[in-house]
């Protein structure tokens, strides 16, 4: 099959993860810290040098402020619902994957929060309409880095020194961007970053990470045993303890360091550049071709591996899609991708696109392939 799927979760993942996760299921499946003996202490080492990796990796405060998480959604929910009050006034933006939206317009519609959604201007946000909407209410501005949708990157940096001068928490979702876009946390004001582990950071499903910044006091909202501390009532105030309640996915986080040494190794921008070189040709194509169009502005620059087509009249992206998946053998994602207030004000709603976004291992020669089955099945069409 041809993967062209990246941006819903990385495959294949780089050969030292599969290693790291044979390695760690033989040897050290153990409950971490639970019980003291070599195994536990073993398993609580890979989350330990885990979060030492992503301190470093993205310059944070502390290696405790790393929150591991399920998925990038379990991190947003966390951080969005652990620290929003009753009155509130939250920021956001029309280029949200639901995972965001909706924690945010659920809180809206019980009377919790005002909401502001700014909109994107072909896909990119305007620094200083963030700076317009702010309020002596802002609690929260919560934006994402790059959208899974258009692949365009946010000026997160300009926002995040906006949202400190007005004293709110900045909530960066770097879904798309963790892993292909560098973040300098030492650098820029966020204070919450949530993204998975298993799509640019080459970890398997079922992982990533919440980082809390200083001034970012979530409430727990799952409480339970954390392997240490047994009489304490509550919860253990000390972070990540406090945030990780129950049973880690020690395996998925010993996947989730080999597929950050990987990146780390190989460099960020390399694999960004790469999936872009690739888009760059069927944005030519798309250019040229009848019927066809990118949506947003195609900004090579700004821009990680995820390209949105806008498809030709008469076919919809979900017959595309399935026609490319069933005769040709092509993974891509048709639809809204979790994101339907873009494609509102795309006029790309309810049908969406049809999303393509390489990976890190893609062929010049698999995005020729994936190009001329466009052309086969439109040609009846056009
Ligand atoms: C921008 C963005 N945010 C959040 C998510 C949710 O990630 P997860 O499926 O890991 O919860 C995605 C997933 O595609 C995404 O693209």
């Amino acid at each position: 099959m041809i993967y062209l799927d990246n941006a819903a979760t990385s495959f294949p993942k780089p050969e030292p993860v599969y290693q790291a996760l044979d390695r760690f299921a033989r040897t050290s499946l153990a409950n971490p810290g639970r019980a003291g003996h070599r195994m536990a202490m073993a398993a609580e080492r890979t989350l330990d040098e885990c979060r030492h990796s992503l301190n470093q990796f993205f310059r944070g405060e502390a290696v405790e402020r790393w929150i591991f998480t399920h998925n990038c959604t379990d991190g947003l929910n966390l951080a969005i619902k652990g620290t929003v009050k009753a009155g509130d006034h939250v920021i956001t933006s029309d280029l949200e994957h639901n995972s965001v939206s909706r924690p945010l317009r659920k809180l809206e519609k019980d009377g919790v929060i005002t909401l502001t959604r700014l909109a994107s201007n072909q896909g990119y946000l305007d620094p200083e309409d963030v700076r317009a909407a702010l309020t002596p209410k802002t609690s929260l501005v919560a934006l994402t880095h790059a959208s899974n949708v258009l692949g365009t990157v946010q000026p997160i940096e300009a926002i995040a020194r906006i949202v400190r001068e007005a004293g709110a928490l900045f909530l960066v979702d770097a879904a798309q961007s963790a892993g292909v876009v560098p973040i300098d946390l030492k650098a820029t004001p966020i204070d919450m970053l949530a993204f998975p582990g298993h799509k640019a950071l080459y970890g398997p499903t079922g992982t990533g990470a919440l980082y809390v910044g200083p001034r970012a006091k979530p409430e727990a909202w799952r409480e339970g045993g954390t392997g240490g501390d047994s009489s304490s009532e509550t919860q253990p105030a000390q972070l990540p303890y406090f945030l990780e309640g129950g049973t880690p996915n020690v395996l998925g986080v010993a996947g989730l360091a080999a597929g950050i040494a990987w990146v780390a190794e190989r460099g960020v921008d390399v694999g960004r550049k790469h999936e872009v070189d690739l888009l760059q040709k069927v944005v030519d194509w798309a250019e040229a071709a009848e019927g066809w169009t990118v949506a947003g502005r195609w900004e090579p620059e700004t821009h990680v591996g995820a390209l949105s087509l806008v498809v030709p009249e008469g076919i919809s992206p979900q017959e595309i899609g399935g026609i490319l998946d069933g005769s040709f053998d092509i993974a891509v994602r048709p639809g809204l991708h979790c994101s339907p207030y873009i494609h509102r004000a795309l006029g790309t709603f309810p049908d969406g696109t049809l999303r393509l976004s390489p990976g890190p291992f893609t062929q010049e020669a698999e995005i020729d392939t994936f190009l001329n089955a466009l052309a086969e099945i439109t040609a009846g069409v056009l």
